[in-house]
């Protein structure tokens, strides 16, 4: 056969194409993009005929947590690198062992995910972070990863360790200005910043003001309001809006370039947007809660709102939303991922029930592990809602995340003989019967999805990894296999790039600057 896989008849979209192409596959890399009809001749091992259903990039998540410690309040994530299927040991207290996620993405139509390697305050060093969360993924993923550098504690020995993260293959890590376990003061902000800049590594930023949110919590304490619902006024748009501006600030004063995680205002998109037309390196995320979840959400009856608990929390109504709508389609986000950060909602040990004690038998907000599951429901969510070009789609959900952490073009495009041949071939329109998501559609290890009932439209028909059939909805299912995801190892960011030339340094008449 002259290539291992043809998939024919389908409309081939990228960020910059959409149009009728054929796409060969041979030795795990995409071989040619042609005129549809063009290949009729070759030989293939497999044909997939798309039957004019969008075929496209695999999707990158670019912010998965995975068998995490306790970081976000008690308990700790339901899935591990390979599902989600919880090791009993974890009731123990024992570090989980092997397991789930990649699964539930792979099942999504995510072919690459980035979760992150939790370095913890207590701990001085960075590399032996990485190398534990390593052998946690290692032979347990149905998807290719790499990992961000979650860093705790920026050490002398920490920053010193940047260099050689870099030369392994890391090319971005994420910071905290909230969260008691992880939160960083601004000097320590810079640290990381300048060390980032030097090394061609990315910053990710959870700009949220911790010390607003903790006075915030001791008003509502006062007022002995505890339940779920009150996860949202603890967390005001304020904190996240001057936080943001900070970080920008920060970034801009270091000229290192950051991403700031998972926003969820029109304000705090609004300064973003006006950094980035005075030309600043800042780049921005967005994730499927802040354009589906409300108040509302929130606001249901009992412990229900423990299911949307997140931070940012989901904000005041459908305007909110549709300001986050709106960033996505003017660029002002660069990628939208999932935060999928999964607990389970009726488990005491390691889920949202480990906030109810004798103390507050009826759970307080304060406790409620923050996080929410979406790596499965991601693309599905967002294609189904029509409201993005599909090119725009594929930027956000695919290339840009590729671009932005390394790892284009051989992820994220579908680049003649650079790509591997990682390849979403979705329902032609009318082929999928538009159903309601149900939790027991999903292959997390959590026991319900915020998006419960929502209208689905499309969901992936097969899902490809290096050219490997993985997912196959109508036969089979889930075909991939456990262990075939493997690592990537990361080049520098292609989108995020200091301004000027030069190292950070103060001269003696005492004025600083790049030389
Ligand atoms: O609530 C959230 N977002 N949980 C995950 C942790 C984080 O800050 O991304
Ligand atoms: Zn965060
Ligand atoms: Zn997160
Ligand atoms: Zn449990």
């Amino acid at each position: 056969a002259d290539y291992d896989l043809l998939i024919v008849n389908g409309v081939v979209v990228t960020d910059t194409e959409a149009g009728e192409y054929d796409v060969a596959v041979k030795d795990e890399k995409i071989a040619k993009v042609v005129k549809r009809g063009e290949l009729k001749d070759a030989k293939a091992t497999r044909m997939i005929d798309a039957e004019g259903g969008y075929v496209m990039p695999g999707g990158v998540d670019g912010h998965v947590h995975l068998q995490e410690p306790p970081l976000f309040g008690k308990g700790s994530s339901a899935d591990n690198f390979e599902t989600g299927m919880k090791d009993i040991l974890t009731h123990l207290g024992v570090i989980k062992l092997t397991l789930i996620g990649s699964r539930s993405a792979v099942c999504g139509g995510t072919t690459t995910m980035v979760p992150f390697a939790p370095q913890k305050k207590s701990e001085d060093t960075l590399l032996d972070t990485l190398h534990a969360t390593h052998a946690k993924a290692q032979d347990n993923c149905y998807i290719d990863y790499s990992f961000h550098l979650l860093v705790g504690n920026p050490s002398e020995r920490a920053l010193s360790e940047f260099k050689t993260l870099r030369e392994e293959g890391i090319t971005s890590l994420k910071i905290y200005m909230t969260y008691e376990a992880l939160k960083l003061n601004d000097g320590e902000i810079l640290d990381v910043l300048l060390e980032a800049r030097k090394n061609q590594i990315t910053t990710m930023i959870h700009a949220e003001n911790g010390e607003l949110i903790d006075w915030m919590t001791k008003q509502l304490e006062k007022r002995k309001m505890f339940a779920p619902k009150f996860h949202g006024p603890s967390h005001p748009p304020m904190a996240e809006i001057e936080a943001t501006h900070r970080a920008i600030c920060l970034s801009e004063f270091m000229d290192s370039p950051i991403l700031i995680v998972h926003v969820s205002t029109p304000q705090a998109t609004a300064y973003i947007k006006a950094a980035q037309n005075r030309g600043i390196p800042i780049y921005a995320e967005t994730c499927p809660q802040y354009l589906f979840l409300t108040k509302n959400d929130l606001d249901k009856p009992g412990f229900e709102g423990a299911k949307c608990v997140c931070s940012p929390p989901p904000r005041e109504s459908e305007a909110d939303c549709d300001a986050i709508w709106d960033g996505l389609a003017d660029s002002t986000f660069t990628i939208l991922s999932s935060d999928h950060c999964p607990f389970r909602y009726d488990d005491n040990v390691d889920g949202k029930k480990t906030c109810i004690n004798d103390e507050y038998p009826e759970g307080h907000f304060k406790y409620i592990p923050n996080g929410i599951a979406g790596i499965e429901t991601r693309l599905s969510l967002a294609l189904g809602e029509d409201r993005l070009d599909v090119k725009k789609f594929v930027e956000l959900t695919s290339t840009n995340p590729a671009k932005l952490y390394g790892l284009y073009p051989l992820k994220g495009g579908l680049v003649e003989g650079k790509s591997d041949a990682d390849i979403n071939i979705w329902y032609p329109p009318g082929k999928m019967p538009t159903y309601a998501l149900t939790n027991s559609m999903l292959h997390h290890n959590v026991d319900y999805t915020p998006f419960e009932g929502r209208t689905l439209k499309q969901w992936p028909r097969y899902t490809v990894l290096r050219g490997k059939v993985v997912w196959d909805r109508e036969n089979g299912g889930l075909i991939g296999e456990k262990g075939y995801g493997k690592f990537i190892k990361r080049e520098p960011s292609s989108l995020a790039k200091p301004r000027f030339e030069g190292e950070w340094d103060v001269k003696e008449d005492g004025s600083f600057g790049f030389y």
